[in-house]
């Protein structure tokens, strides 16, 4: 009897701790993720910088909500942010028209300094995922070889099927792809490229940073050009991609972006994968209302699908 009692006080202690550390599989069921706004190339009145509205919605279909990461802001401001929230997306497209350097503008800054304190977070143990499409993924590159290491391909609209390297099946990003999803995007064009530079494969493999920093899931070719088109970092949570996986279900206005069963799921795949990451870190804003007060809800985006690549754009 005695050490029935004794055993059952040891399971209730153990279910009470459970309670409280394990209830949610020790996973972040609400996770908020910064995305990067970026300089508008012909600023006005309250239009200086923006983020599109197509890859908030990729974030958010997979269950996170987000907060913009204005340009711009104190060191302070970025540290106490980041304090607050589980991820951050460096989504960066090419503005018809413009688009901002990679290595002079606010954009640039704010994405260093978050960078930095995600490498310092995860050598803590503080997993802090990090993630860069496009033009976001060609700054990871410069932010970890702290070179402009890119070479000209003629990739500015076209949809490929992506070229997956050995690694890519039992990656972090790829392994809960379901099977038949990973053959469709082998063979069919599935991902959208609207970049004019890339890291080349030659240029990755000469350079030491980045071959012992990522792991190359994919490469593509413009025909002349072999490039490095998915990455994920050996030892940090810290993925690119060079093509645009939020497009595939968000954006409408170029004949180029697929948007069959199969595109669609790829959209979704990603999202779900980014955010699952986001699910591993507890960051947390310090008060409700601080983190009401930054939630991208407290914004509208504008219809601009009758004159610029986007649907929707949020400005801010
Ligand atoms: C800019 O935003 C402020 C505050 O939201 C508003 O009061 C002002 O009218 C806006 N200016 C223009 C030109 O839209
Ligand atoms: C950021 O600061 C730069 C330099 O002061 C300024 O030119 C730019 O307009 C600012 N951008 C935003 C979005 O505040
Ligand atoms: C660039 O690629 C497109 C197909 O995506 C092709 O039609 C065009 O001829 C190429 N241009 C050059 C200069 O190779
Ligand atoms: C796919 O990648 C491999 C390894 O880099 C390369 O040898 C091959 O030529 C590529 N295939 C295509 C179709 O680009
Ligand atoms: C696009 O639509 C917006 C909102 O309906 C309108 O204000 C703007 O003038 C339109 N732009 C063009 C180029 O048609």
């Amino acid at each position: 009897m005695f050490t029935f009692a004794k055993m059952t006080i040891v399971l209730l202690i153990g279910f009470l701790w459970c309670v409280s550390f394990c209830s949610s599989d020790q996973r972040n069921y609400r996770p908020i993720i910064g995305v990067l706004a970026q300089e508008v190339y012909s600023p006005k009145p309250n239009q200086t910088a923006y983020i599109a509205a197509s890859y908030v919605k990729f974030l958010e279909s997979a269950g996170a909500r987000v907060v913009p990461v204005m340009i711009n802001q104190t060191l302070e401001e970025y540290k106490a942010l980041f304090h607050s929230i589980n991820g951050v997306s460096f989504d960066r497209i090419l503005y018809p028209g413009g688009g901002v350097s990679i290595i002079s503008s606010g954009y640039e800054r704010a994405a260093k300094i978050f960078y930095e304190l995600a490498i310092e977070a995860n050598k803590r143990g503080d997993y802090f995922p990090v993630w860069g499409t496009c033009l976001g993924f060609e700054q990871l590159t410069y932010l970890t070889s702290e070179k402009t290491a890119l070479t000209f391909t003629n990739t500015s609209g076209v949809s490929l099927p992506l070229n997956f390297s050995n690694e890519a099946k039992k990656s972090r990003m790829f392994k809960e792809f379901p099977a038949e999803l990973m053959k469709d995007l082998a063979s069919d064009p599935l991902t959208e490229n609207s970049h004019k530079w890339s890291l080349s494969l030659l240029t990755y493999n000469t350079n030491e940073e980045l071959k012992t920093f990522y792991k190359v899931l994919s490469t593509n070719t413009d025909g002349q050009t072999e490039f490095v088109s998915t990455v994920e970092a050996y030892d940090y949570p810290i993925y690119g991609t060079q093509w645009h996986p939020e497009k595939n279900a968000f954006e409408w206005t170029k004949p180029y972006i697929p948007h069959s069963p199969s595109a669609i799921r790829t959209t979704f795949y990603v999202a779900q994968f980014f955010v699952s990451e986001a699910r591993k870190n507890f960051h947390r804003f310090e008060s409700e209302e601080g983190e009401r007060k930054a939630l991208i809800y407290n914004h509208s985006p504008v219809y601009t699908g009758n004159n610029s690549g986007f649907e929707q754009i949020y400005f801010f």
